[in-house]
């Protein structure tokens, strides 16, 4: 191991109820997990932003999609991609102060990074853009009478509380950031005690998944340990726990050692 130092992932399999890999889906049909006990779902018929409020609430008993940690933004942008909706409604407004805009599911203030915004955005063009919109990744000021298409959250409450504190639900399973440094043997001993294993990153949408999760939890540059392994004589990666070699051919964002911050364990 020479003096390499690492930060690790716990993963913990979880049996949810009605053997349901995705939670969101007895809340809407298409409904995607966005973080902290959050789902979230798009629908493409274009209303404006008083119908959409409407619609979130009387369809789902929710509310209009808020941006409230990177994990929502990261959802949204996946689900205008998904559907081919270019613009939806988000949920807040800067009506009762210009440019100080506020979440509509309880007035909280709205932290809104300025890295988030198009170019020259927001502009309150003609003194009328009140609403917010996500157009594919970017955010703009737009009326609250022009028609879009809107992603809905509701809050279903995290699968993952009182099964591991501090853990992050994905698709059936719990996944909690130590941030320590360690050798693989330590954190395999580690995870073993929680009766869980190093998360193995073994589809394109896992991999997306704990990218964006390591990216919430640990410093840029850090060094994280995953539950996989190079292996002769082809080279292969393999599941430690299984053994299963995972096929990366088709993962979207090239391979692991293309993101910085995780590396995997030779
Ligand atoms: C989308 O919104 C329209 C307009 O309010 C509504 O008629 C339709 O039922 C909604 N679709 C879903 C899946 O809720
Ligand atoms: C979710 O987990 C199931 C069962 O492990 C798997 O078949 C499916 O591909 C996973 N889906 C996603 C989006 O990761
Ligand atoms: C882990 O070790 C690296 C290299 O020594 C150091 O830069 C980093 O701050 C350490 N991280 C933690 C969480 O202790």
């Amino acid at each position: 191991m020479g003096k390499v130092h690492f930060l690790l992932f716990f993963i913990l399999w979880l049996n949810i109820e009605g053997n349901e890999a995705n939670v969101c889906d007895s809340w809407a049909a298409d409904a995607v997990y966005a973080g902290d006990g959050m789902c979230m779902t798009l629908n493409r018929t274009v209303m404006t932003l008083p119908q959409a409020k409407d619609m979130c609430l009387t369809q789902f008993g929710g509310h209009v999609a808020e941006l409230r940690t990177e994990y929502q933004r990261q959802t949204v942008m996946s689900l205008i991609d998904a559907t081919g909706a270019r613009i939806v409604w988000i949920g807040a407004s800067d009506e009762a102060n210009e440019e100080e805009w506020l979440w509509l599911s309880n007035n909280d203030h709205a932290h809104i990074h300025s890295e988030w915004w198009a170019s020259l955005q927001p502009d309150n063009h003609n003194g009328v853009e009140h609403c917010l919109v996500m157009e594919l990744t970017q955010l703009r000021d737009r009326s609250c009478s022009k028609t879009y298409s809107t992603t809905c959250q509701k809050y279903i409450g995290n699968p993952c509380d009182g099964v591991l504190s501090g853990a992050e639900y994905y698709n059936g399973s719990c996944f909690k950031a130590v941030v320590e440094n360690m050798t693989i043997d330590v954190a395999q001993d580690r995870c073993e005690n929680m009766g869980a294993f190093l998360a193995e990153p073994n589809s394109a949408d896992l991999k997306e998944f704990l990218a964006l999760f390591a990216g919430m939890s640990f410093s840029q540059g850090e060094n994280v340990l995953l539950g996989l392994t190079m292996t002769p004589p082809d080279d292969k990666f393999r599941r430690l726990s299984t053994g299963d070699s995972v096929d990366t051919t088709n993962w979207l964002i090239g391979t692991l050692s293309d993101l910085p911050r995780m590396h995997m364990e030779h």
